[in-house]
């Protein structure tokens, strides 16, 4: 049984995720925006590779129960709906909805997990329900690739962060390195570092201070209010939802 931890999507080839629990972390902002969504009892997010083709899948659904959304640079695409803040995610604005979503590296890390047993959705709003589902996974002998977002193709701390605490969770007090790669180590110790004070690891990283700079610093609080959402949404067919015992 492993734990192996991407700190990118680049690179990543269909060998890497088959037959395996692959989690997807994006918790600047992608994920984060998408687990408060579901909490909040939007029906599901339809993951698309760029604007063109969220117009494309938009137009085959009904409009009247479609929220396209998205960024571009962070910022919302023009003539959407929403942007990629978890602040937008309220009740009023996507219960009962589908939101098409498009983002920079979020959408692109789903995107690549084709192969995979399965795909579960992480950020710190489901830190914990996550933690036991990675431990469940590793009972049963299945390996376990957590997939960060990472920042254009690089690695990003936020990510790298949360994919440390995730691992950590699902250890449930075992300090064993056995079956982590170099990624998942480096990751728990930055664990080491900042301890469970998310918005530290947050607000140094660089996806942290663009966001900041660019005014979405509210963002980072509700990034960092760790398991308030406590859902394991999951992705299947360019589809995030929540099992149906949840919906
Ligand atoms: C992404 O998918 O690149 C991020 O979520 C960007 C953002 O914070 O809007």
């Amino acid at each position: 049984m492993s734990i192996h931890v991407a700190f990118t999507p680049l690179g990543l080839v269909p060998a890497d995720v088959a037959g395996r629990t692959v989690v997807v972390v994006d918790v600047l902002r992608a994920t984060t925006s998408m687990v408060t969504a579901l909490y909040h009892r939007a029906r599901a997010v339809i993951v698309a590779a760029d604007s063109d083709d969220a117009t494309r899948l938009a137009q085959a659904l009904d409009r009247r129960e479609l929220l396209l959304a998205g960024e571009r640079h962070c910022v919302k695409i023009p003539g959407f709906d929403l942007g990629n803040s978890p602040l937008e995610m309220t009740a009023e604005r996507v219960g009962g909805k589908s939101l098409v979503m498009t983002t920079t590296n979020g959408t692109r890390a789903l995107l690549a997990t084709t192969g995979a047993h399965e795909v579960l959705v992480a950020a710190g709003v489901n830190l914990s329900a996550v933690g036991i589902r990675i431990a469940d996974a590793l009972a049963t002998g299945r390996d376990v690739v957590i997939l960060c977002a990472g920042r254009e193709n690089g690695f990003g701390m936020d990510d790298a962060y949360l994919a440390g605490r995730l691992v950590v969770a699902s250890m449930g007090g075992r300090r064993s390195r056995k079956g982590l790669n170099d990624s998942a180590i480096v990751s728990v110790d930055l664990v080491r570092r900042y301890g469970d004070r998310i918005d530290r690891a947050l607000a140094l990283s660089m996806a942290g201070r663009e966001l900041v700079r660019l005014g979405f610093g509210q963002d980072l609080a509700a990034a960092a209010a760790v398991d308030s959402c406590p859902i394991v949404p999951t992705y299947q067919d360019r589809r995030v939802t929540l099992p149906v015992e949840h919906a």
